[in-house]
């Protein structure tokens, strides 16, 4: 028998305090209704888990509600707080809420995201395609704008951008694909300025995930089961052939967060069972 790792069988993830006393932003922690759990959602609770201190942010502030809900069942602490990225007024007062309530920023998670609306070249609509510029874009732009200075005086910090793997993948989704290449872009532009003062800033990049924006999205879309999308998505991925969840990104999300992390910047790390290893 080789020495090293071996399972432990425990079935309950194991506490650490990775992020004891750090207070984050999470961007989005509202989710789409559906069976499964977003991607900011599980984000939330993954950083709360691990000691943080979260301000929830979603335009829908019922959804960010039940996002702090769950974390304070859990023993966690998470504010909830109404805000649409797309106005830099209620991004500056995401950062001001932020500092009023937990006294800095630690991290960012910018994690909000659309696909809905979206199409190929010839029958996407200008409204549509500025939307989504706007929400995936220019939003999470305006988040860093008003979050970095504060960074910036603390001489330290985080930044995590959700990106996808359709910024470097085929898609027939333009605006969403161009939107996150923009961000994977802005991701690099960050990290590079942003290094002198010790802020980190890197972008991870999902690919098929099982959360309701996308199974509820594109059975809503295609008017195919939602088992139907996701045998299809499953069928894509090199990886055993299974969708990722949300909390395969809320993992990653807390690594980059973390001191584990402490000498990475300026990454657009995959988290896609390997889609994209088919790229070209
Ligand atoms: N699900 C996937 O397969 C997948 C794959 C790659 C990338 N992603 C990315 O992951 C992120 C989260 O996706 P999800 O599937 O969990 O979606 P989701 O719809 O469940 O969560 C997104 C949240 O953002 C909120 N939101 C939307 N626009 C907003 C705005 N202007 N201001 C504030 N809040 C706003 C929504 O209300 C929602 O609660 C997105 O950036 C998405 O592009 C998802």
């Amino acid at each position: 028998m080789l020495d090293g790792y071996r399972p432990t069988g425990n079935e309950e993830p194991t506490l650490t305090a990775k992020l004891d006393g750090r207070s984050v932003i999470v961007t989005g922690a509202g989710q789409t209704p559906g069976e499964t759990m977003g991607n900011g959602r599980a984000a939330t609770l993954a950083f709360a888990r691990e000691g943080a201190k979260v301000l929830a942010v979603d335009r829908r502030l019922s959804s960010a509600i039940e996002t702090a809900q769950m974390v304070r069942a859990e023993g966690g602490i998470c504010e909830a707080f109404e805000a649409d990225i797309t106005n830099e007024a209620a991004c500056e007062a995401i950062a001001d809420e932020c500092v009023r309530r937990f006294g800095r920023i630690d991290v960012l998670h910018n994690n909000v995201g659309i696909g809905a609306g979206d199409a190929g070249p010839t029958s996407l609509t200008e409204d549509n395609w500025h939307r989504i510029m706007d929400v995936n874009l220019t939003g999470p732009w305006l988040v860093c704008k008003h979050v970095l200075p504060i960074m910036r005086e603390q001489q330290s910090g985080t930044i995590i951008n959700i990106s996808s793997v359709a910024a470097i993948a085929s898609t027939p989704m333009l605006a969403y694909k161009v939107s996150k290449a923009g961000l994977n872009a802005l991701t690099e532009a960050l990290a590079g300025s942003a290094a002198r003062y010790g802020i980190r800033v890197n972008a991870i990049m999902p690919g098929l995930m099982d959360t309701p924006m996308a199974i509820e999205g594109f059975s809503a879309a295609t008017g195919r089961s939602r088992d139907d999308v996701r045998a299809a998505r499953a069928g894509q991925v090199p990886l055993q052939r299974r969708q990722g969840t949300a909390w395969d990104v809320a993992n990653a999300a807390v690594f980059l967060a973390s001191d584990d992390s402490g000498y990475i910047t300026g990454v657009l790390l995959p988290v896609d069972g390997g889609i994209h290893l088919k790229v070209g």
